[in-house]
C-alpha cells in the first residue's frame, strides 16, 4: 500500500531547497480533488474543488510550513514567529511542537476565529494580540525576526512558497494537464504565487526533469471588498471583511500575485461579504463541502464571473478552498436573511419527534 508521505517526501525531487534538510511533517497535502456536480451545472462547466481544509491543521498552510519549520530546523534555528489572521499561527504551533521549537504568534486583536485561536493554544505557542491589524502584526514580526533569534515562518520567507506549490502539482497529477483556470481567495497573496510557480514550473523542461503539463492556467484571484487593495492599486489602511482569514491591507506577495495574474492572462477581483456568504451556504447545502467563509472567496468569485456571462463554456476549472469549516463554523448558523438558527425542542419521544416531522401516525 501507498501511504501518503506528506509534500517533501513526495515531490523531493521539485524541491531542491529541501534537499539534505531534516523532515519535519504531519503528512500533509495529498488533498481531495472533488468534482462538484451542482457548482459545474450553475456555471456551465467542469468545476472540481481542492478542498485544502483536510490538512492536518485543517489549512493549505501546512503545505508550506511543513518546509518552513524543516528548513528552520536545518539551520539550528530553536524558534519560530509568524504573524497571522489565525490559519498560520494554528499551522506554525503544530509545526514547531512536531519539531520540537518554540512559537510566537501575533494576531490582530479580536479579529480571529475561535477554532484557529484554539489550535495555537493547544500547540503550546505563546500567542500575542496585537493591538493593530494582521498587516501591523507582519511589520512588528519582520523586525522581530531581524533582530532576534528566532525564524519568521510568514509566506515572505521562500521556504513557505516552495512547500506550497505542490498543490498545483497535485491538481496537474489529478487531471493529467493543467486546468484551464485555477481560482482561490487572496489575502497576503503568497498562496497565488505559489499555484503559479507550482503550474509553471510543471509546465516547464528541467535539466532531469521533463515538463509533466502542456500548458499553464489562468489564474483567478479574489479579494473581499472590503480589504481589496491589489484590485483598487493602493493599500487599505483598515481593511475590513466577514472573512477574517483574508482581512489584510497591503498584502506581502504584491507584486507576485500581479506577475501570476499578468503572466497566465488572468484576473484579481473583488467579492463583497453577501457573495461570500452565499457561496459558502451554496457550497455545503449542495456540494457537502464546509469551509471557512475566507475560502468560498474563490466559489463566490467564481459565480460572480459566471453571471456576467465570463466563464468559457465547458472549461475545466479547479478552485481552491483553503480552509476548513469547523475553523470557523458559526456563520453556518446564520440564516439569508441575517437570524440564528434556533434547534427545534422536542421531548425524548418518538411520537413527540415524529410530530415536529410531519410524520404522519
Ligand atoms: N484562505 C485562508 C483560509 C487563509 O487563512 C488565508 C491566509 C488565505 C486564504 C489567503 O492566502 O495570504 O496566501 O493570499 N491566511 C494567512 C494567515 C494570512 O495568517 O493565516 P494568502
Amino acid at each position: 500500500a501507498h501511504l501518503w508521505r506528506g509534500v517533501i517526501r513526495e515531490y523531493a525531487d521539485r524541491l531542491p531547497t529541501l534537499a539534505g534538510s531534516p523532515v519535519v511533517t504531519l503528512h500533509e497535502g495529498g488533498t481531495p480533488l472533488i468534482p462538484a456536480e451542482n457548482l459545474s451545472e450553475l456555471v456551465g462547466a467542469n468545476v472540481l474543488v481542492k478542498y485544502e481544509g483536510l490538512n492536518p491543521t485543517g489549512s493549505f498552510k501546512d503545505r508550506g510550513m511543513t518546509t518552513a519549520i524543516s528548513h528552520a530546523k536545518g539551520r539550528g534555528a530553536k524558534a519560530v514567529i509568524c504573524a497571522s489572521t489565525g490559519n498560520t499561527s494554528a499551522s506554525a504551533a503544530a509545526y514547531a511542537t512536531k519539531a520540537g521549537m518554540s512559537c510566537v504568534v501575533l494576531v490582530p486583536e479580536g479579529k480571529i476565529a475561535m477554532g484557529k485561536l484554539s489550535q495555537a493554544i493547544a500547540h503550546g505557542a505563546t500567542l500575542v494580540q496585537v493591538d493593530g491589524n494582521f498587516d501591523a502584526c507582519l511589520t512588528v514580526a519582520r523586525k522581530l525576526a531581524e533582530t532576534h533569534p528566532v525564524e519568521l515562518v510568514n509566506s515572505v520567507n521562500p521556504a513557505r512558497i516552495e512547500g506550497q506549490k505542490t498543490a498545483a502539482f497535485e491538481v496537474v497529477d489529478a487531471l493529467g494537464d493543467a486546468p484551464d483556470i485555477h481560482i482561490l481567495p487572496v489575502g497576503n497573496a503568497g498562496n497565488i504565487t505559489a499555484y503559479w510557480r507550482g503550474y509553471t514550473e510543471y509546465a516547464t523542461d528541467a535539466p532531469d526533469l521533463p515538463a509533466v503539463a502542456t500548458r499553464t492556467p489562468q489564474m483567478w484571484g479574489f479579494q473581499a471588498a472590503g480589504a481589496a487593495p491589489i484590485v483598487l492599486g493602493h493599500p487599505v489602511d483598515e481593511p475590513d471583511t466577514i472573512a477574517t482569514a483574508i482581512r489584510i491591507g497591503n498584502p506581502a506577495s504584491w507584486r507576485q500575485a500581479e506577475t501570476a495574474r499578468d503572466e497566465s492572462g488572468g484576473r484579481i477581483e473583488s467579492v463583497t461579504d453577501e457573495q461570500i456568504l452565499a457561496a459558502h451556504r451554496l457550497l455545503s447545502s449542495t456540494e457537502g463541502i464546509f469551509v471557512e467563509p475566507g475560502s468560498a472567496a474563490s466559489i463566490a468569485g467564481l459565480i460572480q464571473a459566471s453571471e456576467r456571462g465570463e466563464v468559457p463554456v465547458d472549461a475545466t476549472i479547479v478552485c481552491t478552498v483553503t480552509g476548513h469549516g469547523l475553523k470557523d463554523p458559526q456563520w453556518a448558523l446564520r440564516l439569508a436573511d441575517g437570524t440564528e438558527v434556533e434547534p427545534v425542542r422536542v421531548a425524548a419521544e418518538a411520537r413527540a419527534v415524529a410530530e415536529v416531522l410531519g410524520l404522519e401516525g
